[in-house]
């Protein structure tokens, strides 16, 4: 059992206490902006994962996450920080300065950032060789993948240590290899987003048939198959044979494509509107109990997949 501090007790924060603390391991939670709700919110999350049978005993589980009362608290003796704080670089840059003056030698430092590279907060302290980006996905207690994204001054050992510790939590990582704006996943998320924001700003279609491509269409292979492999299995030569046969289709529409489109507000508020129409605002923390349910059931039938080879 390992102690893990905690620090940002958000969306994200409370997730990766789950991801933690059902593994067994001492977590510490600590937010510069304490709140009941965040208390009240993790501990419906729990009850709610309980009763889904996805976590072995809720009151293990609740018993080994406390609130801190300090930043000090929550890491003292911690064998790994996760950082979950807002994504600000300014704030993260006082957070690891902050760290950086009481962590004890071995403490690794994880980083939830979404798009911010370790070395614009990471680098020129005396603990970046054990600092690195470990960005989730949101929320990272039912979705496995995490990106690990060292700065240069990270050492080898403690993107091993990391993967190591990622894979016995049950995460599934992958290594970034160079430093790069949003890592593999937000440039991969933020590029269909920018061309269905294209597609919808210019009239091609609605906003609701975006999404219903996605969810009726390209997710169906998704959940199981990266859009490589969907390529290989679409071609009878494999992927050297879709590109063969589709090159010239592909350039053709690459070359109208718009991840640098910029959607003015009226396309966004028209694209809020189609959503707040199905999912109201007022009603959001529903519909997101009901994504993270059948996250859950979708994992299940993962796992038979995976155990059946
Ligand atoms: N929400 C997502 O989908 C998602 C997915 C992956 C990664 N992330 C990343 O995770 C991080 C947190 O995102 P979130 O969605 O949980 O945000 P959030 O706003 O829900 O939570 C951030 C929390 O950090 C606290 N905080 C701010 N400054 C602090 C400080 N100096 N010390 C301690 N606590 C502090 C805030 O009070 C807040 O409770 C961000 O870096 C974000 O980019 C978010």
């Amino acid at each position: 059992m390992a102690i893990i501090g905690c620090v940002g007790s958000g969306l994200v924060g409370r997730s990766w206490a789950i991801v933690f603390a059902r593994a067994g391991h001492q977590v510490r939670l600590w937010d510069s902006r304490p709140s009941a709700d965040a208390v009240a919110s993790l501990a419906a999350t729990l009850e709610g994962l309980a009763r889904e049978g996805a976590i072995p005993s809720l009151g293990d589980v609740a018993s080994r996450i406390s609130f801190a009362d300090s930043l000090k608290q929550a890491v003292s003796g911690a064998d790994y920080v996760q950082e979950s704080i807002s994504e600000r670089v300014d704030a993260k840059r006082e957070l690891l300065r902050d760290l950086d003056a009481i962590l004890p030698p071995h403490t690794i430092v994880g980083s939830s950032t979404s798009s911010i590279p370790a070395s614009a907060f990471m680098a020129g302290l005396a603990c970046s060789a054990r600092c690195l980006i470990v960005h989730p996905v949101n929320p990272p207690h039912l979705i496995p993948l995490v990106e690990l994204c060292p700065s240069p001054e990270t050492a080898p050992e403690t993107v091993e240590q990391t993967s190591a510790l990622m894979t016995a939590l049950g995460q599934r990582p992958i290594m970034v290899a160079r430093e790069v704006e949003g890592f593999i996943l937000n440039r991969l998320q933020w590029a269909l987003l920018s061309e269905a924001m294209h597609l919808v700003g210019e009239g091609y279609c609605t906003p609701e048939d975006v999404d219903a491509v996605v969810t009726h269409g390209l997710a169906r292979r998704w959940a199981h198959l990266g859009p490589l492999a969907v390529g290989h299995l679409n071609a009878a030569t494999g992927l050297e044979g879709y590109f063969d046969g589709l090159g010239e289709a592909i350039t053709r529409v690459r070359d109208t494509l718009r991840t640098d489109y910029v959607p003015s507000e009226q396309t966004i508020a028209r694209a809020h509107a189609a959503l707040e129409a199905r999912m109201p605002v007022s009603n959001l923390s529903d519909h997101a109990a009901t994504r993270d349910r059948r996250i859950l059931a979708l994992n299940r039938l993962l796992q038979d997949f995976e155990q059946q080879g």
